[in-house]
């Protein structure tokens, strides 16, 4: 089985460069062709042949999945990336209507720092279709969260009840055990017309959470994906009572701040990930931490941006993550990165 992964992971490297090359205008579509490789994969079935490899059968020690918009509308199936060596799946960001999002191209690759900068501003195909989706993909048995946002222009109560109508469309759906509320998409716009909603989402984030937590069924989790823009005083705000309403928390989306030394040509907006959000992805993770020790409080952490190598991901366990997620480092080092996760943590630990 691993001479097949090892192969796949070593075609990854070899056609890197000339996918690169020809996206380089519009990323996404490289994205677009390994979604497309993954789905014709599992219309043959071949994924367990191809993808499996010994050390999905490690336990390194924490779960890993892969982060939010690397799986938008649930297009690449739940087995395929049991296979790559996800041990849970994340779609979304999931709203409720169909939302076509910014035009394109709305990402910008950045190889030299493994960054990337994106304002897609939530595109997809909405939640009573990706319920259609999960519900086709039958008994694959890998654990599901559901990344949700309302549809951007709602607000108020619209917003909450686009919410609410998420939540009922996708809670019945086979191993959905996980909400993952997106209060820190740095790519939708506020009701003045800037590009940045997020501090008015934060205000609301009370009703959010308790929307979501009052429709959900009882098993299932709540979790808040936060930002790495966040200052101490916002902190203190989210974690307020944060306890009574959610389970953990997702450290961390990507941050508006373009680092010239991660993103040499800024577009002037979006969102930058990998190398360009570790810095703060890891600082606002030391406050959130720190914060939730002192307090007591029983908020699980997951961590996620710019996690590509097992020493940036020991870093990252050591301020209290049991779980990570991964998107941008997968691009730059491909699959192989998630076999390095599962066998040099299995054994250092
Ligand atoms: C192209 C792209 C699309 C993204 N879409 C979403 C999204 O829909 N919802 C969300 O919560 N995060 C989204 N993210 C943020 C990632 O989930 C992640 O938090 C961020 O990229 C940092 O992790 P990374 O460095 O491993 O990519 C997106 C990131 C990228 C690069």
């Amino acid at each position: 089985m691993d001479i097949f992964r090892k192969s796949f992971d070593a075609f990854y490297d070899i056609i890197k460069p000339i996918v690169f090359s020809l996206t380089k205008t519009d990323p996404e579509k490289a994205h677009e062709l390994f979604i497309g490789f993954c789905r014709t994969l599992h219309a043959f079935k071949l994924e367990g042949l191809v993808l499996d490899n010994s050390a999905n059968r490690l336990n390194p020690g924490f779960k890993i999945s892969n982060a939010a918009g690397f799986n938008k509308n649930g297009e690449i199936s739940p087995s395929v990336l049991k296979y790559l060596g996800f041990d849970r799946v994340v779609i979304g960001t999931v709203t409720y209507d169909e939302w076509k999002g910014n035009s394109r191209p709305r990402i910008r690759r950045y190889h030299k720092t493994e960054s990337l900068v994106n304002w897609m501003g939530l595109p997809g195909i909405g939640a009573r279709e990706i319920a259609e989706i999960l519900y086709n993909y039958g008994n694959h048995r890998v654990p599901l969260t559901i990344n949700l946002m309302s549809t951007p222009g709602k607000k108020g109560d619209d917003l909450l009840r686009d919410l609410e109508k998420t939540v009922f469309a996708l809670r019945e759906v086979p191993y959905v055990n996980r909400f993952e509320l997106n209060v820190s998409c740095p790519n939708t716009k506020d009701s003045q017309g800037g590009l940045d909603a997020r501090r008015e989402y934060q205000k609301q984030v009370r009703a959010m959470r308790k929307t979501v937590r009052e429709n959900m069924l009882s098993e299932q989790e709540l979790w808040e994906k936060e930002s790495p823009d966040l200052n101490e005083t916002d902190i203190d705000y989210l974690l307020e009572d944060a306890d009574d309403l959610i389970d953990g928390l997702t450290l961390t989306n990507s941050t508006t701040r373009h680092d010239s030394r991660y993103i040499p040509y800024s577009p002037g907006k979006g969102g930058a990930s990998g190398d360009a959000v570790y810095e703060s992805s890891l600082k606002t993770q030391r406050l959130f931490y720190g914060k939730i020790q002192k307090s007591g409080s029983k908020l699980k952490i997951i961590v996620c941006g710019g996690i590509k190598s097992p020493e940036r991901l020991q870093e990252r366990i050591s301020f209290g993550a049991t779980e990570i997620q991964v998107y941008t480092p997968i691009i730059f080092s491909g699959t192989k990165l998630l076999r390095e996760f599962r066998s040099q943590s299995a054994q250092s630990g």
